[in-house]
């Protein structure tokens, strides 16, 4: 049996992960590590861990995520997304195990019509769109079998994110803004989890960089609108630009990817955003998550 270490084991896509791991219990092994169990800061722990559970294929879905914070906390965020992932992808070389590692749309600075293919001109805008991408060449660097998956927007009923925030905020506002001139491609975190997932079982893996997101682009506020539709909310939602809603860290205006290689590479065919959103505002519903 093959075995896999998902590193992160406690963020949104770790939940997902550990959601999907059942569906593939006679051939993988899971073992789920939360930040204080391995913190990848900690190359020795890294290391330990490897030692002791030999895995053949290491997920991250560890990061700081905290675009915001991560303006006044450089030293903190590079120290996770870029420092720690050259951990990981160095001590999983040495061990010979394949690492599938997941960064960010941040990485480009939105300035364009056109979708960002992989090779594409990175220049991030703000300290963790600058951290991942640092992240994403120290990985490629020290173990070359690693396959990074850009994401963007990602959501799911797990932890915190704009899905969940959008149905709080509907049962305690009459009105909200939300901003209407910022373009990006929401990613259900189940979908990533699935297609990390079909990447460690394909038979010919290429390495690199993929783009995987939900398609095709919208906007926050017609995002927002969705998730109003589908909760039956009566709240009424404002368009707003980004200058009616200042962030410490800057958001790219435009940062949609293309999804063309994973699907040629891979056979991994994104869904579309409203049925995989739709999906996750049911859980919700259910749950009351
Ligand atoms: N969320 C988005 O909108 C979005 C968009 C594009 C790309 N991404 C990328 O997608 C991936 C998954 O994101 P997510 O939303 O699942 O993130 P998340 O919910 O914030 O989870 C990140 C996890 O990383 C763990 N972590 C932080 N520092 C660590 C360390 N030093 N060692 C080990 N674990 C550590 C955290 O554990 P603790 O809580 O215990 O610290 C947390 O459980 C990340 O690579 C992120 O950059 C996310």
């Amino acid at each position: 049996m093959k075995r896999i270490l998902v590193v992160g084991g406690n963020g949104q896509l770790g939940h997902c992960l550990q959601k999907l791991a059942p569906k593939y219990h006679d051939i993988f092994d899971f073992n789920f590590t939360g930040s204080d169990a391995l913190n990848i800061t900690d190359k020795a722990q890294i290391e330990k861990e490897f030692e002791e559970y030999q895995p053949d294929f290491v997920i991250n879905a560890s990061a700081y995520t905290a675009v915001d914070l991560a303006e006044k906390e450089e030293e903190k965020a590079f120290a996770v997304n870029a420092i720690g992932v050259g951990n990981l992808a160095e001590v999983s070389k040495e061990h010979n195990a394949i690492l599938i590692h997941v960064s960010t749309d941040y990485v480009f600075d939105g300035e364009t019509n056109l979708s960002y293919s992989e090779d594409d001109f990175t220049d991030p805008i703000g300290v963790y769109g600058a951290s991942k991408r640092k992240g994403e060449e120290l990985a490629l660097e020290n173990n070359p079998e690693t396959v990074i998956l850009r994401t963007s927007w990602l959501y799911s009923e797990f932890n915190k994110n704009f899905v969940k925030t959008m149905l709080h905020l509907f049962n305690v506002k009459d009105e909200l803004g939300i901003v209407g001139d910022q373009h990006g491609q929401p990613t259900n975190a189940n979908d990533l989890a699935e297609a990390i997932m079909d990447i460690i079982q394909a038979e010919n893996k290429k390495f690199g960089i993929y783009h995987f997101s939900n398609y095709p682009e919208t906007t926050w506020f017609d995002f927002a609108n969705k998730i109003k539709e589908f909760s039956d909310s009566n709240v009424v939602l404002k368009s707003i630009t980004t200058e009616e809603f200042p962030t410490p860290a800057k958001r790219p205006k435009r940062s949609t990817m293309s999804l063309d290689k994973i699907e040629k590479d891979y056979n991994i065919e994104p869904k579309h955003w409203e049925n995989s959103l739709q999906d996750c505002v049911e859980i919700l519903k259910i749950t009351n998550a």
